[in-house]
Formats: structure tokens, C-alpha cells, sequence
């Protein structure tokens, strides 16, 4: 079966992802930013709407107070901002209220804590760490912030006690988990989702959880899909139209319905998520209801593709359209993703809905990258380099809307700009918004229509927002990484947050910002290699790519079919004054890996006196 699988997907574009997973970014900017280029008509027309939309989303912040106002309220940015969110992300993997205060009381309520300040390793003192933990990145923390906010808890402390600053820690995680999660339950959801639903917005539903690691764990979000699968046939019955694009959806997180979503485990992947999946497609083909599946770690994508290539090919799914997946924009193979499903959609004779992102896991993957010691990174360094690449990636969809039915998610108003300007009027294709971001934006599209110069007679482009539901517990990934994608100073609801931000520059062309910029990879984050220089970082194998990890397996291989014999180097010479070892394999004692010897004292003395 595995083989039959494998022989579905092509090897052309597999490929061409293997020869970008890790591409120099300059060469691959030039290609991107000529293909991304918008015409000056294109220009003017993306610059009016994102002006239009900027504008609406300034005045109705003042007025409503979304997630933007509130982070210019709490400066989720800012030192304090992070520390007190590191405390709370603390509390809210801690199960019982005692073991709760008792780490309120060590860390915030310890007389001598000043003391540490930039000493100790205790969580409060080396805050980059947890600041690290918590966004990806390393945050250099003023020791005056430590100061500030932990005098600030200690006091709150001393004054009301520990068990009030937990509760009130957790509200604060409710409220904002609150901001993005739709509802608890389904029904929650659906009820909270009505009014929305109610003016034709459409919705995918997204259980949360993610990263099963128990099979226990992937069984009960399994459950969890198909019994919101269930509930939502039943509440929001078929409507008689056949366009599914237009019906509810579920998206799925891969990782979330099985504990060994990975490359290394491939085979088992094949046989027991492939069958998890379709399940799931065939329950939601049988309730008229799409299915998307999530983009998540950039490691997971080969398996990714050929999970959704196996189910596609399912025969009790033949000729249906529901099945969709997201594409994420900052990786550098994105568009050789999208020529490798345009093939996949022909092959089946299908329609997909693909879902562009920009990525959600970015300063996760930088610094995974970094630990893997790659000679680059799978996704773009530069921000704009990411912006780029998301209009190269929406022209190849829209112009194949014989493959594709786009579904663009974004909340920044030069992105929808840039869509709407390239998109030609016939072509049908949605937005996304995520529930709890981008309300303004698309309130304003949704009131006055999309169109940048007929505000009042604009047509319509329907929207669909991707509404999280589950409980607190299943939330904090989610959670860190909206978060993080609020607090950056990079991203475009945060620039816009800024009143002293000029718009000219948070709506600026971002092809024409990357054709001036003189060093494409950002010049702040040197390559996995060059993390350490003078010293290299050590080099790691791109073990999820094919094409790298089959001839070093096979190296691997060869090189214990043979036992090694090897000696100590002294001078350039193997010396073998020292006594001999076998080595066996730790895992299976039966198998010679070889023999060693090890150096002399007196050896080793002759070393020492060669390096003086
Ligand atoms: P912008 O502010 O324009 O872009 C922010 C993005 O730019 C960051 O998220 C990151 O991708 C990128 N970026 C930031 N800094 C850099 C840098 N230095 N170099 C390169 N790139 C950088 N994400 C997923 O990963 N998988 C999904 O399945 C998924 N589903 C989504 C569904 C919906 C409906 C929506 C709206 C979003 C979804 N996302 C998903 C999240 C999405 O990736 C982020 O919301 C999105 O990146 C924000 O983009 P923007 O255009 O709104 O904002
Ligand atoms: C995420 O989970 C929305 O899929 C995206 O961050």
C-alpha cells in the first residue's frame, strides 16, 4: 500500500521542494519579486483599497476595541508584557492550585529575590530564557523591568496572597483566550457564530489541539473532529446548493489525531493516519461539509502533501471538492508546493480549496533551523521576502481556477489590496480572517464592498473566518502563537496598532521594498552555519528531506555493514599505544559497530606538549 502511495505523488516537484527547502534567499527573491509584480494599475487600485481599509480600521479600533487596541493597552510587546505572560503561560500548565501558589510564592513572593537580579537562573531573573520558551526568540530583558514588575507582584502578593494573584493570572489567560476562541463546545460556537453566519459569513471550525503525544491523546481529538463533523451536518443541514466552497467547514491539524506525525515515522503514517484522515473526509462529504487541513511545522510538508495525496485519491471521495489544504508563504517552497497540487488537482480531476497563509511558526522554525545547524532556513528571513511571495503564490492560484479555489487568509490591508487588484473580476475565490483578528478590516469590506473606488456599489467577496473551539486547556499553543503574531513588531496589525506609524509605509509595495533592499536575507540573522563564527555551528542533516536524508542513510548503513577500526590522532598520525575496545550497538549488543583504541597517558602527554 505504502509503495502505491508513494508512487501517486511526482517526483518532479518533489524535486523542485528539495532543491527550495533551503534555497539562498537572494536568488530566490529575484524570481519571486518579478513574478509577484503588480502593473501600475495594479498598483493604484491595491493602494486605494489597503488606504481605504487602514482608515476603517483606525476608526473603528477607537470605536470597538479589538485585539489592536488592546494591545496597545497591555503592550503585550513591551518587557512587562512578556515577563507577566510568562508567569501566566507558567500557571497554566500547572494542574492544582497549590503547586500554583507555590510557584507564585517562590518566584515572585521570595523576600531575597533582588538579589538574584541577573545572577541566578531562577524564572524570573533569566527572563530571556523564558521569553525564549515562550516566543521562539531571545528577548534581552532590562534588569529594571525585573525590578519593576516583580516590586509590583510582590506587593500584590504580600497584599492579597497567592491564591488571588493565580486566579486572577488565569481570568486574564480566559479573557484572552476568550478573544480567539469561538466557543467551548460545538454548540457554543454555533450559537455565538450565528449572527455572523446569519449575513452569509462563512466558517471552518477548528477543534483545538495540536502535537498529540499519546496515542490516547490523538484518539480523543480524533473523537473530537468527527464528533464536531457530526454536530455541525446536524445543526446547519445542507441547503440544497451544490457549492461545497460556500458550505461550513472543519479545518484539522494533522498532529493533532496522531502521535507520530513525523518523517522518520512514514510508513506508520501511511497506514494510520491516511485511513484517519479520510474518515474524517468521507463523514464530512456525507454532511455536505468541507475539510481543510492545516499547515503546521515546515518539517512536516513532504508527509504532509503525500497524506493529503493519499486521501484525495480515495475513491469514496471521487469527484468531490471539499477537500482543501493550507499553503504557507514563508516557506521558500511554497510555490513549488502549489505547482506540485495543481498537478494533483489535474491528475483527479478535482477543484481544491487551498488556503494561502503567510505561516504562523516562524520564530519556531528559525530556531530550529538554527539547532539543526542547516546551511539555511526554510522559510524567508525578511518579512516583506514573506509578503512577496504570498502574491507570487496568489497569482499561480488564481490563474488556475480550473485547480484551485483560492481562499485567502490575511488581516493586512495591502495583502487584500494586492488580491483584489490581481484577482480579474470573473474569478471566484474567498477571504479568511481568524475569529477574534482583522474584524475591522473585513467589516468595511462586508458593509461597503471591495471594491477600492465604489465603496458604496463594490461587489462582494464572501469571507469565511477560521473560529477555534475547545477549552483552556487545548488552548496555549494556539494561544502563544496569536500572541506572538499581535505582539510582532513585524506584523501589520501590530504596525498599524502604532499611531505614530506612518501608513505610507505599513501599506508600502512590498516588491519594490525587497527589489531596493541591498541584502535580501535579513543581515541580522546569519545562517544555522554562521550562528557561532568565527566557529561553525555544527552541521545537521535535513533529515525530512528525501533527497539529503536517503544517500546519508545509506552512508549510515554502509558504514556499519563494515566494522570500524579507529585509533587517536596524534600529530596527524593514528597512534595505538592505548588499550583496544569492541564497540557493540547500545540498542542490539549482537551488532559490532568496531573497534577503537584509545591513547596512551604517555600519548596523551605528547598531544598536550604538540598544541603548546
Ligand atoms: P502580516 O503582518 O502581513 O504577516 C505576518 C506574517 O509574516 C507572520 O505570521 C509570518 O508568517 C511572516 N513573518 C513575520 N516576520 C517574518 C520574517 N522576519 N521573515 C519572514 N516572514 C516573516 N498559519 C499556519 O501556519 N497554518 C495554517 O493552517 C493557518 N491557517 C490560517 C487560517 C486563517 C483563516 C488565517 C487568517 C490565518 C491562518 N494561519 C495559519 C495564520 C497565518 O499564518 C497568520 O495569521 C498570518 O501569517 C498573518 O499574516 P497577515 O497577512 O495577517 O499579517
Ligand atoms: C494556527 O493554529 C491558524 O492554523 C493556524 O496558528
Amino acid at each position: 500500500m505504502t509503495q502505491d502511495i508513494a508512487s501517486r505523488t511526482s517526483d518532479t516537484f518533489r524535486a523542485q521542494r528539495a532543491d527550495l527547502y533551503l534555497a539562498d534567499e537572494t536568488a530566490l527573491a529575484e524570481k519571486l519579486i518579478s513574478a509577484a509584480r503588480l502593473s501600475p494599475e495594479e498598483r493604484a487600485q491595491t493602494d486605494a483599497l489597503a488606504r481605504r481599509l487602514t482608515d476603517a480600521i483606525r476608526s473603528g479600533r477607537t470605536k470597538e476595541g479589538g485585539i489592536d487596541a488592546f494591545l496597545q493597552e497591555y503592550s503585550l510587546s513591551s518587557e512587562e508584557g512578556v515577563v507577566l505572560m510568562c508567569l501566566a503561560e507558567a500557571l497554566l500548565r500547572i494542574p492544582d492550585g497549590a503547586t500554583a501558589d507555590n510557584l507564585i510564592r517562590d518566584k515572585i513572593g521570595s523576600a531575597d529575590w533582588d538579589a538574584h537580579v541577573g545572577k541566578s537562573d531562577s524564572l524570573f531573573v533569566n527572563a530571556s530564557t523564558w521569553g525564549l520558551m515562550l516566543t521562539g526568540r531571545v528577548v534581552n530583558l532590562h534588569e529594571k523591568t525585573f525590578e519593576s514588575v516583580t516590586g509590583f507582584l510582590k506587593k500584590m502578593v504580600n497584599k492579597s496572597g497567592e491564591p488571588i494573584i493565580r486566579s486572577s493570572m488565569l481570568q486574564a489567560m480566559r479573557i484572552m483566550g476568550k478573544q480567539f476562541v469561538l466557543g467551548r463546545t460545538m454548540k457554543e460556537a454555533l450559537k455565538e457564530g450565528k449572527s455572523e453566519e446569519a449575513r452569509g459569513v462563512r466558517f471552518s471550525f477548528d477543534m483545538l489541539g495540536e502535537g498529540a503525544h499519546t496515542q490516547r491523546d490523538a484518539d480523543r481529538y480524533f473523537e473530537a473532529y468527527r464528533k464536531a463533523v457530526a454536530e455541525l451536518g446536524e445543526v446547519r443541514p445542507h441547503n440544497g446548493s451544490d457549492d461545497i466552497f460556500a458550505r461550513p467547514s472543519i479545518s484539522v491539524k494533522l498532529s493533532a489525531i496522531h502521535p507520530r506525525y513525523e518523517d522518520a515515522k512514514r510508513e506508520r503514517v501511511l497506514e494510520e493516519l491516511v485511513p484517519r484522515l479520510a474518515q474524517l473526509a468521507v463523514e464530512s462529504r456525507a454532511l455536505s461539509l468541507g475539510l481543510t487541513v492545516d499547515a503546521e511545522e515546515t518539517e512536516r510538508l513532504e508527509i504532509s502533501l503525500e497524506v493529503f495525496a493519499a486521501v484525495l485519491a480515495d475513491e469514496r471521495l471521487a469527484g468531490w471538492n471539499g477537500l482543501g489544504l493550507a499553503v504557507q508563504a514563508y516557506q521558500k517552497r511554497a510555490t513549488a508546493v502549489i505547482d506540485g497540487l495543481a498537478e494533483l488537482a489535474r491528475k483527479h480531476g478535482r477543484r481544491l480549496p487551498v488556503r494561502l497563509v503567510k505561516g504562523a511558526y516562524w520564530d519556531t522554525e528559525v530556531k530550529h533551523a538554527q539547532v539543526e545547524g542547516h546551511e539555511g532556513y526554510p522559510v524567508f528571513t525578511r518579512k516583506v521576502m514573506t509578503d512577496v511571495s504570498y502574491i507570487a503564490c496568489a497569482r499561480k492560484l488564481l490563474d488556475d481556477p480550473a485547480s484551485f479555489y483560492p481562499q485567502f487568509a490575511t488581516h493586512n490591508a495591502h495583502t487584500v489590496g494586492a488580491i483584489r487588484a490581481i484577482a480579474s473580476p470573473n474569478t471566484k475565490y474567498e477571504m479568511q480572517r481568524l475569529h477574534g483578528m482583522g474584524e475591522a478590516l473585513y467589516e468595511e469590506m462586508l458593509t461597503n464592498g471591495f471594491d477600492a473606488d465604489n465603496p458604496e456599489g463594490g461587489d462582494h467577496v464572501p469571507l469565511r473566518i477560521y473560529a477555534p473551539v475547545g477549552s483552556h486547556e487545548d488552548l496555549l499553543a494556539y494561544l502563544v502563537r496569536r500572541l506572538l503574531e499581535n505582539g510582532a513588531n513585524t506584523s501589520f496589525v501590530n504596525r498599524l496598532a502604532d499611531d505614530d506609524a506612518p501608513i505610507e509605509e505599513i501599506i508600502g509595495d512590498p516588491m519594490e521594498k525587497a527589489a531596493s533592499l541591498k541584502s535580501k536575507p535579513h543581515p541580522r540573522i546569519p545562517t544555522p552555519h554562521n550562528l557561532y563564527l568565527p566557529r561553525k555551528n555544527s552541521k545537521g542533516v535535513l533529515l525530512t528531506d528525501a533527497t539529503a536524508r536517503e544517500p546519508f542513510m545509506a552512508g549510515a548503513l554502509k558504514s556499519v555493514a563494515e566494522p570500524i577500526t579507529e585509533s587517536a590522532i596524534i600529530g596527524g598520525e593514528n597512534d595505538t599505544s592505548g588499550a583496544e575496545h569492541t564497540i557493540t550497538n547500545p540498542a542490539d549488543r549482537r551488532e559490532l559497530v568496531g573497534h577503537i583504541t584509545e591513547a596512551s597517558v604517555e600519548a596523551l602527554e605528547r598531544a598536550i606538549s604538540l598544541s603548546d
